[in-house]
């Protein structure tokens, strides 16, 4: 204990940890009124890092080449020790990733934390958004499988609706006329170097933007007088006599962490191919086509929106303009009141874009 203390003291010296534990951990204050909702982006965080230690760890066998790929992938289930483990938290855990990180955008549109002054982590969370679907989508090509062939042949297919660039998009995007060997490599340097750097610097970005606004206060309950607008400014005060980040909210932290493992482990262990069809389990072959080739269930609204209109650039416009208005929603929805049932409009537009979202899913389902 005493060497332990002795050796605290001689990092203190030279790079002060004490003084920036008590700045960020104990002396940092958050609303006394926070909620459980303000714990899923530690949760993400904690998923963020579940994927890249796996993926890491995958790496070692995985041999991203058109020939070897399939059998890499079959060889890490079947022979290597413990690689089934790594690879269904790897796939298992991609798709949670897609569920929280929906749970923590609904948290914070319904407790309207999107607004200003909070423009940029919005925006910085929309564009991790957009990076995790492509990171599930250029993933999925990997094993491949007849799945991830022919998904990727339809996923990139749609580019081809956009006029006169949509050829020469397509054609990029696969490195070749039709998906193959190339592809694969593209989508292998996105996977495992250009999206997950990205992502780690956005996340940075978007942390460091929660520390310069503060965390907002829930809209329910006692109100915050601080962290407010003030006559046309901006008061940036922690929230005072409010709970400390460490040991308090740290530990409602750890419980949802806790909680979500719990239910993670119980889907790796007792249903790991939840979510997996079975052309999952076929080697790639460009000259069978399957029956019915599916998305992952994230884009199945997607899919069917572009199925729904007679013509695909009609539905990839539809989806251009919905991401895009949500992109913006904070500097569209300027109002500053945050409890959701006071604001009625809001209310209706999210509960009905929620249920057309389901309503897609569900018909992309059994169409
Ligand atoms: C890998 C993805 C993400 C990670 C790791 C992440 C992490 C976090 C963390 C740790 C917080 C602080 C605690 C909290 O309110 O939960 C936070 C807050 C926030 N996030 Fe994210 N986030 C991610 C994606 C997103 C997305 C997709 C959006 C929305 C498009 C978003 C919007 C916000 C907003 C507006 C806040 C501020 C909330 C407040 O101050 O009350 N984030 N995020």
């Amino acid at each position: 204990m005493k060497l332990l203390k002795r050796l605290i003291d001689w990092i203190d010296v030279r790079i002060g940890v004490r003084e920036v534990a008590e700045k960020e951990l104990t002396g940092y204050l958050l609303p006394r009124t926070i909620n459980v909702w303000y714990s899923m982006g530690s949760v993400l965080l904690v998923i963020f890092g579940i994927q890249v230690l796996s993926g890491i760890l995958l790496l070692i066998y995985y041999v991203p080449d058109a020939d070897n790929a399939f059998k890499s992938v079959t060889s890490i289930m079947n022979d290597v020790p413990f690689g089934w483990l790594i690879r269904m938290c790897h796939a298992v855990g991609s798709n949670m990733m897609v569920l929280v990180l929906l749970l923590h955008m609904f948290s914070v549109l319904f407790m309207g934390s999107y607004k200003s002054p909070r423009e940029f982590n919005w925006l910085s969370g929309f564009i991790l958004f957009t990076m995790v679907q492509g990171i599930s989508l250029t993933g999925y090509l990997l094993p491949w499988s007849q799945l991830s062939f022919w998904a990727t042949t339809v996923a990139t297919n749609s580019a081809n609706a956009i006029p006169v660039a949509g050829p020469y998009l397509v054609e990029f995007l696969r490195g070749s006329k039709l998906v193959g060997p190339p592809t694969l490599g593209r989508f292998f340097a996105l996977h495992v170097a250009l999206i997950p750097l990205g992502m780690a610097a956005l996340i940075g970005a978007h942390l460091f933007f929660l520390k310069r606004t503060g965390v907002s206060t829930p809209p329910f309950g006692q109100a915050d007088s601080t962290n407010q607008w003030k006559g046309g400014s901006y008061q940036y005060e922690d929230h005072p006599g409010g709970i400390p980040f460490f040991p308090n909210y740290a530990l409602e932290d750890l419980r949802s962490v806790f909680i979500y493992l719990a239910l993670f482990l119980a889907v790796v262990f007792f249903d790991p191919y939840l979510f997996f069809p079975k052309d999952a389990f076929l080697p790639a072959n460009p000259l069978v086509t399957p029956a019915h080739i599916k998305p992952e269930w994230y884009f199945l609204a997607n899919y069917q929106t572009l199925k729904i209109f007679p013509n695909e650039l009609i539905g990839l416009s539809v989806q251009a303009v919905a991401m895009t208005f949500l992109a913006l929603l904070p500097f569209i929805d300027r109002g500053r009141e945050r409890h959701p049932l006071k604001r009625p409009l809001f209310l209706v537009c999210a509960i009905g874009g929620l249920l057309l979202w389901l309503g897609l899913s569900v018909w992309g389902h059994y169409s």
